[in-house]
Order: C-alpha cells, then structure tokens, then sequence
C-alpha cells in the first residue's frame, strides 16, 4: 500500500475523502494533520480525531496551523455548520491528539516512507508550505501531491480564487512552486463531484455504520438548501482519483499563484496548458463511475 498522510481541514466533504481513504487497501494512512480551513482548527482537529476513529484509522492526528502564513484566516461555517460537520456529534475518542505539531508529524513520515510518502492537501496549503521551508531536503523524499485547490475557471471565494487557496494565497505559491509532482483537483473537475443528497443517503443501508454520518451531514444540506441540497464532495474526488487515476482525464500545465494579487483575483491560480508544466490537473472525471466507486468505499464499512 502506498503511504500517505492527509492533510484537511474537516469539512464534511473532506470526512467523504476520509471515508474514501480509510477504506482503501491501497493506501496506508501514516498520519492525518489538521489546518485552518473551513472552521478554526482547534475544531478541524477535533473532527480529523473523530473521523479517523468513526472509520477505524490508527494513525496519529497532528494539530497544525491555525492561520495562514500572513496571519489571515478565512472559516466557511455557513457551508459546513458551526462545528464543521454539518453539525452532526460524533463520538470523542479516548485516544488523544499526537504531541507532535503538523509539520513534525510530516517530517517523520516523510523520513520512514523513503521517498515514496504521498500527501492529500484537503484544506489551504498552510501546514505543507511550512514544512517545505523548514525541511527543504524533505522535498526529495516526497512521491507526490494530491491537492484539491484551484479553478482554471471561476472562484468560489474571489470572482477567481477557491477557498482553499484564497484562504493561503502565499502557502500555496510555495507549494506550487516547489518543484513536488502535483496533482490538482480543482473547481473545473470537482464540479462533476456532486451529489443529490438523496443519491448520498443511498450509499449506505441501514445496517452499514455510515448511515447515521451520511444522514446527518444531508439533513443538515438540505435544511441549508444550498446548492439544491446536494453537495459537492470537492476533497472526495482528489482522494479518490489519489487511489484510482483513471476516474478522471488529466491535463498537464504551468499553475502559479500571486501571493499579492488583488481582492478579485485573490487565490487565483493561473493555469496555462502546458506539457512541461509543473502540474497534473484532472479533467472531467465521470460522475457515474465517481458515485460507484464511493459507494464501493461505504459498503466496505459494512462488510467490517
Ligand atoms: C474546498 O474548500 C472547502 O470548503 C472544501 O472542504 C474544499 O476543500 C472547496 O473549495
Ligand atoms: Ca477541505
């Protein structure tokens, strides 16, 4: 199995990555750090604690950093309820938070995968970009990232930046710059990653564990009402396309950011097509075989 740690801020669309992750025999889960995002991270941390325990991952959970490298904090509660999970109360586990902070828990990981450990950047890209700079050498011992971020279209935050790269423009200029092979979910591809609730509350028969978590989180979509009270599971595709890469088409380009740009194009990433680029951004993924592969991932839990 493929190492990895998962880097989120959750997030209910970052709890179905982490369903999606946990469940997979390809991937070995070496640790989960928590960031700023959608909620302070003092709660992103509670629920990554939580989730792992909800989906049976034995890994340790790092808090990390509680604002962007300029101090900055952008939070989405009216996206994902006040504490982040569509305020749906899961269980605290007994086992506790590592005593190691993000970009340590990073650093060993990095150190024990002997270059072979992949990252999955689910929130802004504040703890990776600190742990670039402070251990630049690790870059050499890094397979990959798997990062959802960006638009090569519209924002959903600025007119052109996503959230999780609005909310750290400057992290995400460092990491996209880094020379680290990336792959990038982004709003273009994600978009094709939406789900009736409905169709949600269907994956998981009464029986399965997860019907409880999955209900919850699409009561509280659809007493929101937004986006026809479905939900775009964003991080669930960079997670699923991180264990299978033919769910979606790629496209190689050249994906920079202006840490200084203005409040319009703040998050922006600029994307030009380009063989040589520094970065895999996929394309147009079947929302057919997405949902399959999703309820594939649920059932597990109930064959457990
Ligand atoms: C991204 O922003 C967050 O709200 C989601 O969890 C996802 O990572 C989508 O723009
Ligand atoms: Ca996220």
């Amino acid at each position: 199995a493929v190492p990895v740690v998962i880097d989120t801020d959750p997030g209910i669309d970052d709890a179905f990555a982490l369903l999606i992750a946990a469940s997979s025999d390809r991937l070995d889960i070496r640790g989960i750090t928590a960031v700023h995002g959608n909620v302070p991270v003092g709660k992103t941390a509670l629920n990554a604690l939580k989730l792992a325990a909800f989906f049976g991952v034995d890994c340790p959970v790092a808090v990390g950093a509680e604002a962007a490298l300029d101090g900055s904090m952008a939070t989405m509660e009216n996206v994902h309820g006040a504490n982040g999970l569509g305020n749906v109360a899961l269980p605290v586990p007994a086992k506790g938070f590592d005593s190691r902070s993000a970009v340590e828990l990073l650093h060993s990981a990095a150190q024990e995968a002997g270059g072979a450990l992949q990252v999955l950047a689910l929130g802004p890209l504040t703890n990776i970009a600190a742990w670039l700079t402070a251990y630049p050498d690790d870059a050499a011992l890094i397979a990959g990232v798997t990062l959802m971020g960006g638009s090569r279209g519209k924002g959903n935050m600025s007119r052109y930046g996503e959230f999780n790269i609005y909310a750290d423009p400057q992290a995400a200029n460092i990491v996209f710059d880094s020379g680290l092979a990336i792959t990038m979910a982004d709003l273009e591809a994600t978009q094709y990653a939406y789900l009736k609730t409905d169709e949600l509350r269907a994956l998981a028969g009464e029986e399965n564990p997860c019907a409880q978590l999955i209900g919850g989180l699409c009561d509280f979509l659809e007493q929101k009402g937004a986006e026809d009270g479905g939900k775009t599971l964003h991080d669930a595709l960079a997670a699923a396309c991180l264990i299978d890469p033919s769910l979606a088409g790629a496209v190689r380009a050249r994906v920079t950011v202006d840490p200084q740009a203005d409040a319009r194009h703040r998050g922006q990433t600029v994307v030009e097509e380009d063989e040589n680029g520094n970065v895999t951004i996929l394309d147009k993924p079947d929302t057919a075989r997405f949902t399959e592969f999703l309820r594939g991932c649920v059932e597990r839990y109930e064959a457990a």
